[in-house]
């Protein structure tokens, strides 16, 4: 990884720590499978990574409730962006992608409040979008959202992930995330009948 990207992970991390329980796990897994999207369709890091790495911020000092709830949603972007603009600053990242990635940061979760087109229009954000999907079924993430959910059984996941309308909605942005995707929920599933 870029070591700016890595001076970056070194500033964002101790707001995750204070972000929900399992965001630091969350945000290594999605670095590490941007990098390897990036690396196999062709597409520039510059965005995604830092978008990656500053996204999920915003939930430090939040009150440990759902983080699905709206309004949760909404305050973890906003706080997230102000953080994101902190560090971008920080390690002089160029102000064109700044602006950009501090805008994303703001509305990474905007699916949330209706707005799927974003997520077609544009490829980085589809990108983005489709790797928060795929954590849902990562040996991680899996169990840290049975939790969140107050699921018992991992059945009562996969039908959970099975039934999400996200790739109808907002279709996987490329044929690596769409494979990645299908790969960890298969994985999921066999391990049902062990
Ligand atoms: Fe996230
Ligand atoms: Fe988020």
């Amino acid at each position: 990884m870029k070591e700016i990207y890595e001076k970056m992970w070194k500033l964002a991390k101790p707001y995750y720590e204070k972000g929900r329980p399992m965001d630091i796990a969350h945000v290594e897994w999605m670095m590490k499978y941007a990098l390897f999207v990036c690396e196999k369709e062709k597409i520039d890091d510059e965005i995604l990574l830092p978008l990656v790495i500053l996204h999920d911020m915003g939930y430090a000092g939040l009150p440990k409730d759902n983080p699905f709830n709206l309004d949760m949603r909404k305050t973890h972007m906003k706080a997230g962006a102000e953080i994101a603009e902190k560090i971008l600053k920080q390690v002089s990242y160029p102000r064109d992608d700044s602006e950009k990635i501090i805008h994303y940061v703001s509305m990474h979760d905007n699916w949330a409040l209706g707005d799927n087109e974003i997520y077609k229009k544009d490829k980085i954000l589809g990108v983005f979008d489709d790797l928060e999907f795929i954590w849902l079924a990562t040996p991680q993430g899996f169990p840290a959202l049975m939790k969140i959910l107050g699921f018992t059984e991992p059945e009562q996941m996969i039908e959970y992930i099975e039934q999400d309308d996200k790739p109808e909605k907002r279709p996987f942005a490329t044929k690596t995330t769409k494979e990645l995707f299908e790969k960890y929920l298969s994985d999921r599933k066999k391990e049902l009948k062990k």
